[in-house]
């Protein structure tokens, strides 16, 4: 019987894990789960509450009280804390500015590793982020640590945003981006940081069809070894 793995795909913000993560989590029946979008909706949550998110108590307090559940959707899953739809909410400038502050809070990420790890105690599972090869399931059979360029992810999300309509200017995102990584990577709990046994995929000059298949490879060669 082929064995069911867990996948854990991480890397620097905009380089594409959450569209391939999908992808691939589909090809295999297996559940995706996006945790940024669970750091963004808390980070909703808190910002609704007007709570001050350098207040580490009370953003802790808000993680610990939402419920955070997610439903599939096309082209992304739908997000929801409580009742509320928070799928558009959670990818708003705003939003996207300050969830680095609210994911280098300690005890937010103790709430929702372990809201991670039972997700994925389920079965076969794809999950993106920053720390799921180190933190999360550092155990996870194939850890992928995907990069690219701070420039062509910049480019990127220019792409993506102008289908939505949205005009940023292609320097603004890309200092955005190379902030974020700052942030992500210099804080003091699980930093973005690729796992001893994660196997790098640079994906500047690959296009997302390309990192599925490579990623599809990657999990079958494993799935013969075990
Ligand atoms: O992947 P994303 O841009 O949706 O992530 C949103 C933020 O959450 C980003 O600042 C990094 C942080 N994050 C994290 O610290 N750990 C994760 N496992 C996933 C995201």
């Amino acid at each position: 019987m082929t064995k069911v793995l867990q996948v854990a795909i991480d890397g620097p913000a905009s380089a594409g894990k959450s569209t391939v993560a999908k992808l691939v989590a589909k090809k295999f029946g297996y559940v995706y789960c996006d945790t940024g979008a669970m750091y963004r909706a808390i980070t909703v949550a808190a910002i609704q509450a007007k709570v001050d998110l350098n207040n580490g108590l009370a953003v802790t307090q808000i993680a610990k009280d939402t419920k955070i559940k997610f439903t599939p959707g096309n082209p992304v899953q739908r997000v929801f804390i409580g009742d509320q739809e928070v799928t558009e909410a959670i990818r708003q400038p705003e939003v996207t500015n300050n969830v680095s502050t609210v994911a280098a809070i300690a005890d937010v990420r103790q709430e929702l590793v372990k809201h991670q790890q039972s997700i994925a105690a389920q079965g076969g599972i794809v999950m993106d982020g920053r720390d799921i090869g180190t933190t999360v399931l550092p155990t996870a059979e194939v850890k992928i640590f995907m990069i690219a360029s701070a420039h062509e992810r910049a480019v990127r999300r220019y792409q993506e945003n102008i289908a939505k309509g949205i005009k940023t200017p292609l320097d603004k995102l890309q200092a955005e981006i190379e902030l974020r990584d700052k942030k992500d990577s210099t804080r003091a709990v699980s930093p973005l940081k690729q796992a001893s046994d994660a196997i790098l995929l640079d994906t500047t000059k690959l296009d997302i069809d390309e990192v599925v298949e490579a990623i599809s490879e990657i999990i079958i060669k494993k799935q013969d070894e075990l």
